[in-house]
């Protein structure tokens, strides 16, 4: 072994142990903080040492029990079987408690306050709709981007994903010392600056067209999310903030496309009915040259809303939303949990619950008929969270994907051979399929589409 061996294998020991005791230090850190908020919660109620969970080690405590990301929905679902409906998990000293039961997650509303074709795939085509239709409703302005700015955005998500699903799932990456050496650190910021990019792109060809006191389209940029927060003089930081948020939610549009299609072909009888539905929409509209399909006639797509809520039912995109508490609540079950703990619902997991939704495996768009959702708890499904910090796109993304759904089935036919059973999925943050599911449209004979929606 020469000089400089000796000189590495020192450096990577020292590295070592400067790791390990930060770590240490940190979590012990943590913990006196935490306990010196909660003592006087911990009072009558009982504490997160009640809840169930899986055997903590010291330090680490869950940390080597996390499964890699296709494993996490099914691991969700088993700790939530073996645990109940109230689980804990400690991730170096960092408490998180998982809630699948509706009652308990209406307890913690105020969380929400707080912060013949040819086989073919299809995701990509579905994220620049999903992607522009978002853009067009943000900035309201016609050739601010071209298909390049598009498609970089969207390679750039997809890294910025993957990157962060991988690095909530190894822990131990969240110390910033050890992620500044990480490789991929320096693509994901790579890829931050690529999203930015794309967002201040946007918003600076928005301010320079309203400047433009000449341009027509004035009128409508009034009622732009971007002009609005102009008008309340937000600041540019402000700004990009609210319009990246609102462009990483194309993802979850996508997604909730992709299953819905899924679910169409999969289920025909459905698929068919939805058909008859939008047929009788669009041929109507047709017969009268000038006619404008609005808002109103798409609420007329009852059938197909009840599909496609059924759907997001079965698979939601978002399948787990979470929280740090800043007041510590007391559950039904009597546990007060502390200020400071990670608090998770799961969609998925609730949407599964044979009380709310009995044979909760089959594709039953009935169940959102008024009567049917009456009887179950407010908070039994969730899709789009709940309560005051409900998705603010809720209502854009259920028009825009109905619209698109109602044009692809007017003039073609879908099929799958996928099989329900067989479909896996993974984390990136959302709940994306493993393998990407392919599609086959037949162009159904006179149905060419030619109207505006
Ligand atoms: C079907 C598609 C969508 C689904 C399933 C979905 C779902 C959700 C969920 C579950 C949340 C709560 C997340 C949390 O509390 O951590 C959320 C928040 C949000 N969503 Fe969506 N979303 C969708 C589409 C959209 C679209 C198209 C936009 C914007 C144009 C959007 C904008 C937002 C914003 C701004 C928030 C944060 C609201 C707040 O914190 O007050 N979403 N969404």
């Amino acid at each position: 072994m020469n000089f400089m061996d000796v000189i590495t294998l020192r450096l990577i020991f020292f590295v070592w142990i400067c790791t390990f005791l930060y770590i240490v230090t940190t979590s012990i850190f943590k913990r006196i903080q935490e306990n010196k908020h909660n003592t006087e919660s911990w009072g009558q109620a009982m504490g997160l040492n009640a809840l169930p969970g899986p055997r903590k080690y010291p330090i680490i405590g869950n940390a080597f029990q996390l499964p890699v990301p296709k494993y996490i929905m099914k691991t969700l679902f088993d700790w939530c079987r073996k645990y109940g409906p109230c689980f804990r998990i400690t991730v170096f000293g960092i408490e998180c408690v998982v809630i699948s039961k509706p009652s308990m997650a209406q307890e913690l509303e105020w969380i929400f306050e707080a912060e013949k074709g040819r086989c073919q795939t299809i995701s990509k085509l579905l994220g620049r709709y999903a992607l522009q239709s978002i853009v067009d409703s943000v900035v309201s302005i016609p050739d601010c981007y071209n298909d390049t700015d598009v498609d970089n955005f969207l390679s750039n998500f997809k890294r910025y994903t993957e990157i962060t699903s991988y690095r909530i799932l190894h822990p131990w990456l969240a110390v910033r010392f050890i992620w500044r050496f990480h490789p991929l650190s320096t693509q994901l910021n790579s890829a931050i600056a690529g999203l930015n990019k794309f967002a201040q792109t946007i918003i600076h060809m928005h301010i320079r067209k309203t400047n433009d006191k000449k341009n027509e389209v004035e009128q409508v940029e009034n009622r732009s999310i971007i002009s609005q927060m102009l008008n309340v003089n937000s600041s540019f930081k402000e700004i990009q903030t609210e319009v990246t948020t609102m462009l990483f939610a194309h993802e979850s549009n996508t997604l909730s496309l992709l299953y819905f299609l899924l679910m169409l072909a999969l289920h025909p009888e459905h698929q068919e009915r939805c058909r008859e539905e939008v047929d009788a929409l669009f041929n109507e509209a047709q017969d009268h040259p000038d006619k404008v399909i609005t808002f109103d006639d798409m609420s007329r797509l009852k059938y197909l809303e009840r599909c496609l809520l059924e759907s997001l039912r079965l698979l939601p995109p978002v399948f787990l939303f979470g929280r740090k508490l800043e007041s510590p609540p007391r559950l039904e079950n009597d546990v007060t949990l502390p200020i400071g703990t990670n608090v998770y619902v799961s969609p998925l997991v609730m949407h599964q619950d044979a009380n709310s939704f009995p044979n909760p495996g089959i594709f039953n768009p009935d169940r959102f008929l008024p009567e049917e959702c009456k009887k179950r708890h407010q908070y039994a499904y969730l899709p789009f969270s709940g309560g005051p910090r409900i998705c603010l796109g809720m209502k854009s993304a259920i028009l825009s994907i109905k619209i698109l759904v109602a044009k692809i089935l007017h003039s073609f036919e879908i099929f799958s051979e996928e099989k329900m059973e067989n479909l896996r999925f993974q984390f990136t943050l959302t709940m994306s399929p493993e393998k990407e599911p392919t599609f086959v449209f037949i162009p159904r004979k006179n149905q060419q589409l030619n109207m505006n929606i």
